[in-house]
């Protein structure tokens, strides 16, 4: 398939999800969970970017019409980096996102990368959960780095050849 869909059966999830490449025509509610995600959101046209940049990987989880989530990462020589991923918060809690985190990682592992890294707020106990669940574990620390609150990032690395 051309759009890269990829369904995702998992018995914890209520509907069938496909993961594929995100288009144009999901962004508006892309930003829509973004805004209910996050304080400091990406703005419409940070995501027009990114789709824009063929090196990214946009994907997008989907339910029939609707966009459930979606993950933003990228894989440079042998180094991922994963810069986004949010998940509508009616469907959190159904492996949306873990489906995601691991269709990521499976990406940047084909596209020849060996480590994944990715920074999260101390304070996020679900995304640091996701997150251990797939071997990240903290490499380092950045101080104050969130705004709307002040507050350390976590850098977390995990392992793609294993
Ligand atoms: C973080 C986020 C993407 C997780 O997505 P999700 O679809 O709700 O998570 P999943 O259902 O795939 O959870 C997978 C695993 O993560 C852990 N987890 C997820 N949510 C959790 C919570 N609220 N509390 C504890 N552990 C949690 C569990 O280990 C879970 O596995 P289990 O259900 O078998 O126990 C979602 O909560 C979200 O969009 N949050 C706001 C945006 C955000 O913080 N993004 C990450 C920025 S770094």
């Amino acid at each position: 398939m051309g759009d890269g869909a990829r369904t995702v059966v998992d018995d914890r999830m209520t509907a069938q999800v496909v993961i594929r490449f995100a288009q144009g025509d999901d962004l508006a509610r892309v930003v829509e969970i973004e805004r209910a995600s996050f304080a400091d959101p990406w703005t419409l046209t940070a995501f027009r970017s990114a789709l824009e940049e063929e090196r990214l990987n946009f994907l997008v989880a989907t339910s029939g019409d609707a966009v459930l989530g979606y993950a933003v990462s990228w894989c440079v020589v042998d180094e991922a980096e994963l810069a986004n991923l949010g998940v509508v918060p009616a469907m959190r809690g159904q492996h949306v996102g873990a489906a995601l985190l691991d269709r990521a990682m499976g990406d940047a592992r084909i596209a020849g990368c060996t480590i994944m890294h990715l920074e999260v707020r101390e304070s996020n106990t679900a995304a640091r959960a996701l997150y251990e669940s797939r071997g990240f574990g903290m490499v380092g620390r950045r101080r104050r780095y969130y705004r709307h609150p002040v507050e350390d990032a976590l850098i977390l690395r995990a392992r793609l050849d294993r």
